[in-house]
């Protein structure tokens, strides 16, 4: 199995580059390629066929490649209900699915989106998917796709967690209040905002659901350690020519402190056109020369942007990659091998 996951700040074109690489590997690899993507825009959707809650998709290529392309969108939901069909305990799976608080623990909790990218992953690879490329949300603070689902498989191997979760049915059956000191305090506490009902509801919740939070924490760290295997787990990052140097600073050393090598640097939407010939602007109007020149000077600038991040990660093992603003954006198959075609190896 291989794995590529995509980095980088808003906007820069992550979606795209991570379609038209799980299209490249289908093109050219016998393998069943995938791309999980978070919100693509509206007519990237459709020519991945993603509409509605579906889980993965097939997307048909004309020619037909070597291997497959599917598409699949990082529902939070579909994850979760998967994940519960999966591993609750035989006769729970319609308790929890039908729990009040499981829509809104679904719905509502922080950072369900990176818990659940780690989580799809390994239900993909169970699946039979050997090529799985991973379209991440714009961020720039940490990297979260990692550290969230860390941050919760230790909270769910946390002591206290997981005495409630294990005592409270029996707390609750036998009317006893068993627990501890530490434990009271809290209830109280937590009861007094958020009232006695909705409480016992969490916790009644929580002490069903605890099974399957304690097999998510095992997966995650499984898939962790899967992500930090270097035969299995490409790192990259996109980012556009103005802000380069700082994207790739600032990942490259995030990665690092976590122990991932980032492979490949894509600069994406460098202007392409060599305008600066005097032959393109000869019979030009003043304004035409002006656009022309106009066009040049800024094709200098990411030419100089690309230049200055070979000279930083010069004697690195990190490939730097440009690829072309295309005429228009990048809303369908075509556009998308237009963008694989410049990948590289
Ligand atoms: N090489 C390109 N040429 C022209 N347009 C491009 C190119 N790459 C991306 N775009 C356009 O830029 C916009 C953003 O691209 P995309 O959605 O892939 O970026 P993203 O990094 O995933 O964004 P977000 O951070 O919002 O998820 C889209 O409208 C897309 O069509
Ligand atoms: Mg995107």
């Amino acid at each position: 199995m291989k794995i590529v996951v995509y980095l980088g700040t808003g906007g820069v074109g992550k979606t795209s580059v991570a379609a038209a690489t799980a299209l490249s590997r289908a093109r050219a690899d016998a393998r069943k390629s995938l791309v999980i993507t978070i919100d693509p825009a509206m007519r990237l959707r459709t020519a991945l066929n993603l509409q509605g809650r579906s889980l993965e998709q097939h997307v048909p290529l004309l020619p037909p490649g070597k291997g497959e392309l599917w598409a699949a969108l990082l529902d939070v939901r579909a994850t979760l209900d998967d994940a519960v069909n999966m591993y609750a305990k035989k006769g729970q799976v319609d308790r929890i699915l039908n729990h009040p608080i499981y829509a809104q623990i679904a719905d509502s909790l922080v950072g369900m989106q990176e818990l659940m990218a780690v989580e799809r992953i390994d239900q993909l690879s169970r699946r039979g998917f050997e090529y799985i490329v991973v379209d991440t949300a714009p961020s720039r603070h940490a990297i979260e796709f990692l550290d969230k689902p860390m941050a919760f498989a230790d909270l769910v191997g946390s002591g206290w967690v997981k005495l409630v979760g294990r005592t409270y049915q029996f707390v609750a059956r036998t009317g006893m209040m068993s627990l501890g000191r530490k434990s009271l305090d809290l209830y109280a506490r937590v009861e007094s905002l958020l009232g006695a009902n909705l409480v016992q509801q969490i916790l009644d919740f929580y002490s069903i659901f605890v099974s399957i939070a304690e097999g998510y924490a095992h997966r995650a760290e499984k898939t962790v350690a899967l992500l930090k295997d270097p035969a299995i787990t490409e790192f990259r990052v996109v980012t556009t020519p103005q802000k380069a140097l700082r994207d790739a600073r600032f990942f490259f050393s995030a990665l690092k402190e976590r122990g991932f090598p980032l492979g490949t640097i894509y600069v994406n939407r460098m202007w392409p056109h060599d305008a600066s010939g005097d032959g393109s602007s000869k019979g030009a109007s003043a304004l035409e020369s002006d656009v022309l020149a106009w066009y040049a000077s800024v094709r200098q600038s990411h030419i100089r942007a690309i230049e200055q991040l070979r000279k930083e990660y010069n004697g690195q093992p990190v490939n730097i990659v440009s690829l072309a603003e295309l005429e228009r954006d990048v809303d369908g198959l075509g556009a998308l091998e237009r963008i694989a075609a410049q990948l590289g190896g």
